[in-house]
């Protein structure tokens, strides 16, 4: 029988029913809510591509457990651009040259939107250790520690515009 699961989606409420709720947040956005921009690296909680923001915390969607969700608040990579453009994030990674492939970056990109939304500015040491939760085969990790210096900076700065 399938089980209701209600949480908030990148603002939306949404309401899923799914057969078994053991199964991962990152295969039901991936296969059941077509949200792509979630990768799917190891499935076993350590390379960090599939991480996404669950009631504020960066955490790995191959880990959670869907039939958990009830009444949490779930944000993917897809929540991040709209309209008004990329977020500073995305912007500073663009703006860094800080990905080869792609696969790492949404991975990256939340983490340390997470990082940001609760310490806007977390100093050299936790930059560091947040790059390091996300595996990345192709950069060397230079330009993605540039971006996520770059990431405060913009960040710092829409907030200071945004008062
Ligand atoms: S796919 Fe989830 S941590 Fe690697
Ligand atoms: S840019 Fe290719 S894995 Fe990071």
């Amino acid at each position: 029988m399938a089980v209701p699961v209600r949480f908030t989606l990148n603002h939306e409420d949404v309401e899923i029913h799914v057969q078994d709720p053991a199964a991962t947040l990152l295969d039901v956005l991936r296969h059941d809510l077509g949200l792509t921009g979630t990768k799917s690296g190891c499935a076993i909680g350590y390379c960090g591509a599939c991480t996404v923001i669950v009631d504020g915390q960066a955490v790995p969607a191959c880990l959670q457990m869907v039939g958990l969700l009830d009444g949490r608040d779930v944000r993917t990579i897809e929540d991040l651009s709209g309209p008004d453009g990329l977020d500073p994030v995305q912007s500073a990674f663009v703006k860094c040259a800080g990905l080869q492939c792609g696969f790492c970056t949404p991975g990256h990109v939340m983490a340390l939107r997470a990082l940001l939304d609760e310490e806007p500015d977390p100093g050299e040491e936790r930059l560091r250790q947040t790059v390091d939760g996300n595996y990345c085969r192709c950069t060397g990790y230079v330009k993605i520690l540039d971006s996520a210096r770059m990431a405060v900076s913009l960040d710092q700065a829409l907030t200071k515009e945004a008062r």
